[in-house]
């Protein structure tokens, strides 16, 4: 391919929210990642994440940070904390009564930042870990974490159409382990998405086949290494350092992969993207 062919892949600037993993440890296993007797050195996942958010604030995006709370050894992941559209917020219900807390942790954030609408789901919502917002439908994943019926609540909360799909495979436990937006759709191209088309149901991955014939297939190495758990503003898209793959394949269709090392995340079944929550105004 040549690259004159190359469309543009423009990048947009996002608004993220995170939070450190100063208590970031692996106690209990809720994903088949999670070992707990194996070490976890919370300097070095501190350092790997700090890496996450400086490359975000060079890309030029704005990052805020919400307090870390001993006891909450998952809230670094704050993907699972919310999702938001339209300055409208939907918060979180966790499956696991380990991670119940992180929920209002974010919850008042958002309060006290100034948002104003703020709903509460009723039905188990790992938000943006199930959610992923194309820029015209919203895709839910439901099988191991998020209520089926969450997703409906989701669609009523959000004023989006949602698309539900199902999860089959336990190390591929959230929507956002087997799937990510590289760029939303516009007026003139529809949504580019990776997913791997093993982690979902025959039936959705019909779906998925129908709604993105062009998108990248990730390969069973590419979601090992939690490949599809990337992060893209339209044109830079962080990647864990082993995808290499995924990142040559996304780097011939135009964009510009960063590869980061979240190896010490990874040991709680996190990564780029799980760290990473997109407030959408
Ligand atoms: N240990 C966490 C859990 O199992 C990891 C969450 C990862 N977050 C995500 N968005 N996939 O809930």
């Amino acid at each position: 391919m040549v690259a004159a062919s190359l469309p543009a892949r423009v990048p947009t600037p996002r608004h993220y929210l995170m939070c450190a993993p100063r208590y970031f440890a692996v106690e209990y296993a809720i994903n088949p990642w999670m070992d707990p007797s194996l070490p976890v050195d919370t300097d070095r996942a501190l350092a790997q994440w700090t890496a996450l958010r400086d490359a975000y604030l060079r890309f030029g995006h704005e990052v805020d940070e919400v307090p870390p709370q001993r006891g909450l050894p998952d809230m670094v992941f704050a993907a699972n904390s919310a999702t938001v559209i339209d300055g409208r917020v939907l918060g979180a219900r966790f499956r696991a009564p380990e991670r119940a807390a992180e929920a209002e942790h974010f919850r008042r954030w958002f309060v006290e930042n100034g948002y104003r609408e703020v709903t509460m789901p009723t039905k188990i919502n790992e938000a943006e870990g199930d959610f992923a917002w194309t820029g015209r439908v919203l895709l839910a994943g439901s099988g191991f974490r998020t209520d089926p019926d969450a997703h409906a609540e989701a669609q009523e909360a959000l004023g989006v159409p949602v698309v539900s799909l199902r999860l089959t495979d336990p190390r591929y436990y959230h929507l956002d382990t087997a799937l990510f937006v590289l760029a939303e759709a516009t007026d003139s191209a529809p949504a580019q998405v990776v997913y791997y088309p093993q982690a979902f149901s025959a039936g959705s991955r019909r779906v998925l086949e129908r709604m993105f014939p062009e998108a990248v297939l990730a390969t069973e190495a590419d979601a090992a290494s939690f490949g599809c758990n990337g992060v893209s503003d339209g044109h830079n898209v962080v990647l864990p350092l082993e995808a290499t793959g995924l990142a040559d394949r996304l780097a011939e269709r135009g964009y510009e992969p960063l590869l980061l090392d979240i190896s010490e995340l990874r040991k709680a079944g996190g990564g780029p993207k799980c760290c990473t929550l997109e407030i959408r105004k």
